[in-house]
């Protein structure tokens, strides 16, 4: 179909009248050379026949036009219901040229371009799962390489040298029982610190997310598991502080295996004490322990750890602070604005 005659039926009769009219006035003309005493009864039939004769004709392939045009638009309707299916293969079929063949021609352009965006979206979302495995594989190794790198450095180096002291004390226990008794009490200090050193190594393999408990329920269990493992006291005064998005707490719970981590590897302290208030629309975390202090200016650069807590502490907006003396322990304090309104939109 290439043009359709869409006019109204007020249209339709306004054309079939004047058409009429016009025969209607050339009758009337011929009447005027060619007198007739019916001249104005023939013009009116002839005016009437003619208006009823062409409005019918004409309406009939208006009905038809509109039909044919019906039955394009419903095309059109079913292929872009198609589409929407998800359907992308699917084409109009496109026969001759004119208004709705252009529409037509159109819609299969679009079609084409929607298949292919979708084609080259569905091949990013493969690339961002690639992506996202291999970054997963990555870390694992990575922390896999820095267990191995621990367990070496610390505990491997501790257990060759307990083994050296004990054989040591096992010689001279009966020739000098003096230095048999000063190997046994490094013995007891270097198992001591090597049963330190494996606790933190755990507390790395904890998985590091808090799920479904909250984190005050997360921090009172932690601390339960860590006291009576070692010769070190923990310790926890917990209030519950609502408000925290989920977000905010996994940080805080890792801060706090951080902190926890770096006292039982090397503070010797006796006891640790870990707290977490909210005062002043901030929540407060603290990690403090008894142990020989630090020199912050001369402690190793290489290592990551206070540094990666400084940073998580920014990312969630808070402000860490880390006090030490030599001989007079470490406290580890990390301060969070609570967004409680921010919390109650997102839900
Ligand atoms: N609570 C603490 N008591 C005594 N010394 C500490 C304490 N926390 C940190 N240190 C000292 O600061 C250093 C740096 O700590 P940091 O956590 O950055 O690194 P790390 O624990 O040695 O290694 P990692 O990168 O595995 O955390 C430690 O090596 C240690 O000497
Ligand atoms: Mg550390």
């Amino acid at each position: 179909m290439q043009n359709y005659r869409i006019r109204t039926i007020k249209i339709q009769a306004t054309i079939s009248f004047f058409s009429s009219l016009i025969l209607f006035a050339a009758l009337q003309i011929f009447f005027f050379f060619v007198p007739d005493g019916h001249a104005l009864l023939i013009s009116g039939i002839a005016f009437v026949l003619s208006f009823a004769a062409h409005f019918l004709i004409e309406t009939n392939f208006l009905i038809k036009d509109y039909r044919v045009l019906r039955d394009d638009l419903e095309n059109i309707d079913l292929f872009v219901k198609t589409l929407s299916a998800g359907k992308l293969s699917a084409r109009m079929k496109v026969e001759d040229s004119g208004t709705i063949n252009q529409v037509e021609q159109s819609l299969n352009e679009l079609a084409d371009k929607i298949d292919t965006q979708v084609k080259s979206l569905q091949r990013l979302v493969d690339e961002n799962i690639e992506m996202n495995v291999k970054i997963k594989n990555e870390a694992v190794t990575e922390e896999r390489q820095r267990l191995a790198r621990d367990l070496h450095d610390a505990v491997s180096q501790q257990l060759f040298a307990l083994s050296m002291l004990a054989s040591a004390a096992e010689k001279t226990i009966h020739t000098n029982p003096d230095l048999a008794a000063e190997n046994i009490a490094d013995v007891s200090d270097i198992a001591r610190k090597a049963q330190g050193e494996m606790r933190a190594l755990l507390l790395h393999l904890r998985p590091v997310r808090l799920n479904d408990e909250s984190l005050d329920k997360g921090l009172e269990r932690l601390i339960q598991e860590l006291d009576g493992k070692t010769v070190i006291h923990f310790e926890a005064s917990i209030d519950p502080v609502a408000g925290l998005s989920k977000g905010v707490e996994n940080h805080l719970f890792r801060l706090s295996q951080e902190a926890l981590s770096n006292a039982l590897r090397h503070s010797e302290a006796t006891r640790v004490v870990l707290s977490l208030h909210e005062k002043d629309q901030l929540v407060n975390l603290t990690v403090f322990d008894n142990g020989r202090g630090f020199d912050l200016k001369q402690e190793k650069i290489a290592s990551y750890g206070l540094k990666t807590m400084k940073e998580r502490a920014e990312e969630i907006g808070g402000h860490f602070l880390l006090t030490t003396h030599k001989g007079e322990g470490t406290s580890v304090n990390i301060r969070v604005p609570i967004h409680r309104e921010a919390v109650e939109h997102n839900d």
